[in-house]
């Protein structure tokens, strides 16, 4: 029997609440495919700063690093928000992915049928959305230096971030970016602001360089304010979107808002080779994370929807272990779950009575067990 390392990291607000659905679907997968799990627990971001005095120790770090996968919650949350910067829930999550170097950060978006009505855009304009936004994850202005605030001689302040990509930091991702729209619709479209950056008009060309390897995919650019615009206007015009960190950042949140609920969306970052042709870097390292964050208003009320968490689950199956069938298995449940008109809150329409957090796990595994 395979047995897969997964390190497990729920972290803040509804974090332990959603793994623990996630996790109740990861051991019956476990079970019905005969593959074993041995998930270890680890304390990040708020919780571990509480705890340890920082956001990540060393040995959570190591945990991760060891692991065949990491499974993530959500961190942060009102109670360290106050605290310097670098100390803060979101480090540990910036160091996760520096640490392991999970450059590619994989975001899909797709509409389900049953939620059209949950997304403040029209059904005409939503029917057949399915975007996969590739965001680069471990450079960009997130990580570039000289940074920081500083105090100048005359008493006012100064703050400074900075644009860095490298060729082969740009390389990569596109590299990936290709490899994953041939599996798709093969058209890739590449966000930059080339027309006032430098550092993303070298992205352009270098996007292009890498293109003359994947003659079977249509590239094409966009700027990131009209990418910004057009994923409200036409969203099905977009396949696969790769970008840097930060526009990577926003625009995945815009495009995870089409379908009506950052609650349903998952996302995947992976260092290297995985179960994409090609995306064979330097390690096999990867880690899961719904793409909403802790949600503390709404923390241990129930209310909070474990479908993002189970959903990134399904891609550590596809991506990590291979396990495609699996996967279908999950995400097919979901879709039944929703045909029959079952809402967390955040999804639930008027009139439509939610249920919990802990019945939406049991309902996906009802119906993965039927
Ligand atoms: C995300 C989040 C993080 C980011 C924060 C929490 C550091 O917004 O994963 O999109 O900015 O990358
Ligand atoms: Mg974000």
């Amino acid at each position: 029997m395979k047995n897969y390392n997964v390190t497990v990291l729920a972290g803040d607000g509804i974090g332990p609440e959603i793994m623990a659905e996630a996790v109740k679907v990861l051991s019956y997968i476990g079970e019905k495919h005969d593959t074993g799990f041995t998930l270890t627990d680890g304390l990040c971001g708020g919780v571990s700063i509480d705890e340890h005095g920082k956001p990540l120790t060393d040995e959570v770090l190591d945990l991760a690093l060891n692991a065949d996968a990491v499974l993530l919650g959500a961190v942060g949350g009102p109670k360290w928000e106050a605290m310097d910067y670098s100390i803060r829930p979101e480090r540990a999550l910036l160091a996760l992915r520096k640490e392991l170097a999970l450059f590619a950060n994989l975001r899909p978006a797709k509409i389900y049928k049953p939620l059209m009505n949950a997304s403040s855009l029209k059904p005409e304009v939503l029917e057949g959305v399915d975007v996969m936004v590739v965001r680069e994850l471990t450079g960009g202005i997130y990580f570039g230096g000289p940074r920081g605030v500083e105090t100048l001689a005359d008493g006012t302040k100064k703050g400074t971030n900075t644009l860095v990509y490298t060729t082969p930091e740009i390389d990569r991702i596109a590299r990936a970016a290709f490899e994953i729209a041939m599996k798709r619709g093969r058209k890739l479209m590449s966000i930059d602001k080339a027309n006032v950056l430098e550092c993303t008009e070298l992205w352009r060309e270098v996007v292009i360089e890498v293109s003359n390897d994947y003659p079977d995919v249509e590239l094409l650019h966009m700027y990131v304010d009209n990418c910004a615009m057009q994923l409200i206007r036409d969203p099905r015009q977009f396949d696969v979107i790769v970008t840097g960190n930060m526009f990577g950042d926003i625009l995945s949140d815009e495009a995870a808002m089409l379908t009506g609920s950052i609650g349903m969306l998952a996302s995947a970052s992976l260092g290297a080779k995985g179960a994409i042709e090609g995306l064979n870097h330097e390690n096999g390292r990867a880690m899961y994370e719904p793409i909403h964050g802790s949600a503390p208003d709404i923390a241990g009320t129930g209310k909070a929807n474990p479908i993002a968490t189970i959903l990134s689950v399904a891609m550590m199956l596809r991506y990590s272990f291979d396990m495609t069938e699996a996967a279908d298995e999950i995400e097919a449940a979901i879709e039944r779950v929703l045909d029959k008109g079952l809402r967390t809150a955040d999804i639930a329409g008027e009139g439509e009575t939610a249920i919990s957090c802990t019945e939406m796990g049991e309902a996906v595994l009802a119906e993965l067990r039927a």
